[in-house]
């Protein structure tokens, strides 16, 4: 199949169109983002070939859980069943990427008081750089090989680094990147193993992203932040594989932490386009988590009323409260680094979704996302700070009568547990290291009372 793709400025009474050749981040008219737009339905029979390809034969595109769903996103102008046209053009980590789907968790399902048949959890920190960023990687760079790119940039809380350093390694491009000072250095580590500049800001995210907007206008560096219309388009494959697992039926809530808003705006997309596309006829309502401690989205929109409002959301408010920020010097605090952002990128998109989906907003303390952390492991899953977030907040949400008990709920679990082993370690080390002598008494000793105690 062969779609007609464009960018499209979000706000409708705007609507300014651009050509998919160019590589913008903001509407040229307003300023304000942009949405890759199709011209074509994809016709609800592509159920059958998405699920076709998961026996993949040698194909690395079929292999891959981002390019295997490819006419959910053909802006290539390639037919999407040639192979000898996509190919040359997609971008994959070898068929790796995206390789994930929802599973039943019973000890978390206990934790947050449901029904272990209808609580799933999705893992995307099983992608080959440890985080969902692979997922969009895989078609920013797609994009980025359309218009000759040969330099990447991002800023990061340090996934976005991670994944953006991996994905130009393999593809024998460079990666300029420049992480927040709250970073943790197992991110930081990636990024340099892969081979990116990587500039450690002696600042925090937001900060780092002002900047590197900056440079990518100024030196013409490609930008992979979630500011990327094109990368958004792959992360909309999470809501592909997740509806094809559940056979299509849409569970009524889908759970995530929220930083920049970027999956937020991927989510409600691939949602809307499957709706208006009649693959599905009901809407699931999705619920974002703040850590407390960066809560604007929360704050913003839970407390404050801030709405979409049908492309007219109230720009004072939210510049209001950024120039607040601004002037008490507020700083994020939470240790769910990857999320301790202040300025989310997608504010209108996110907004956007919640209007379409019916959204809800919670915020969630350090302790309730560590609680949370520490039942995931226990399940024999993993999962980083940040996304634990998800759960901390499905728990809340349920104690509080929003999300029913026996409701079909999927939790999206961002990134994967080592990404922090470090303050993962320090957590749990407390609970239950124990440090013994080379003495083989002292050991049995010590393993009967680990017995009784268990
Ligand atoms: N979870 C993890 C593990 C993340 O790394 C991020 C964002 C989010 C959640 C938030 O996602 O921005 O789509 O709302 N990390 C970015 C980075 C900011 O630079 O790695 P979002």
């Amino acid at each position: 199949m062969i779609n007609r793709a464009y960018l499209q400025c979000i706000i409708p009474s705007c609507g300014a169109t651009y050509d998919v050749g160019q590589a913008i981040t903001e509407c040229g008219a307003c300023g304000n983002l942009l949405d890759v737009a199709y011209e074509h339905v994809v016709p609800s029979s592509f159920k059958g070939t998405f699920l076709g390809r998961r026996n993949p034969g040698n194909n690395i595109f079929n292999e891959s859980g981002v390019h295997r769903f490819r006419e959910s996103a053909n802006f290539t102008g390639t037919d999407s069943g040639k192979y000898g046209e996509y190919s040359k053009v997609l971008v994959s980590l070898d068929g790796l990427e995206g390789n994930t789907k929802p599973v039943n968790v019973t000890a978390v399902a206990r934790y947050v008081g449901m029904d272990p048949k209808t609580l799933y959890l999705q893992f995307e920190g099983r992608n080959p750089s440890g985080s969902f960023k692979d997922n969009g990687m895989a078609t920013a760079f797609t994009h980025g090989k359309m218009v000759g790119a040969e330099t990447y940039a991002c800023a990061s809380t340090g996934n976005t680094s991670a994944s953006a350093a991996q994905y130009a390694a393999n593809e024998g491009k460079r990666a300029f990147v420049i992480v927040g000072q709250d970073a943790s250095p197992t991110k930081v580590a990636q990024a340099l193993y892969h081979g990116a500049v990587v500039f450690k800001l002696e600042g925090p995210f937001d900060k780092a992203m002002g900047l590197i907007k900056k440079v990518a206008d100024e030196k013409g560096v490609y930008l992979v932040n979630s500011v990327n219309p094109f990368r958004l388009e792959g992360q909309k494959t999470i809501i592909y594989r997740m509806l094809e697992s559940l056979k299509w039926n849409p569970p009524d809530w889908i759970v995530l932490p929220f930083g920049n808003g970027g999956n937020t705006a991927a989510f409600g997309k691939a949602l809307k386009e499957l709706y208006d596309w009649g693959w599905i006829k009901k809407m699931p309502r999705i619920a974002v988590v703040n850590a407390r401690g960066a809560n604007t989205f929360y704050h913003l929109y839970h407390e404050r009323g801030l709405k979409w409002n049908g492309g007219a959301a109230n720009d004072v408010m939210i510049q209001d409260y950024y120039s607040r920020l601004h002037k008490n010097r507020v700083r994020p605090r939470t240790k769910a680094s990857a999320v301790a952002i202040l300025k989310p990128e997608n504010m209108k998109k996110a907004l956007r979704t919640m209007e379409w989906t019916n959204g809800v907003a919670a915020q969630v303390s350090d302790i309730e996302i560590m609680k949370a952390l520490g039942v995931i492991g226990r399940n024999g899953f993993g999962a980083e700070i940040a996304s634990a977030a998800a759960v901390a907040g499905i728990k809340q949400l349920v104690e509080q009568g929003i999300i029913g008990r026996d409701e079909t709920v999927v939790g999206v679990m961002t990134g994967d547990w080592w990404k922090e082993s470090k303050e993962i370690m320090a957590h749990e080390e407390r609970k239950g290291l124990i440090t013994v002598p080379p003495n083989i008494d002292v050991i049995y000793r010590k393993f009967d009372e680990a017995l009784r105690a268990a």
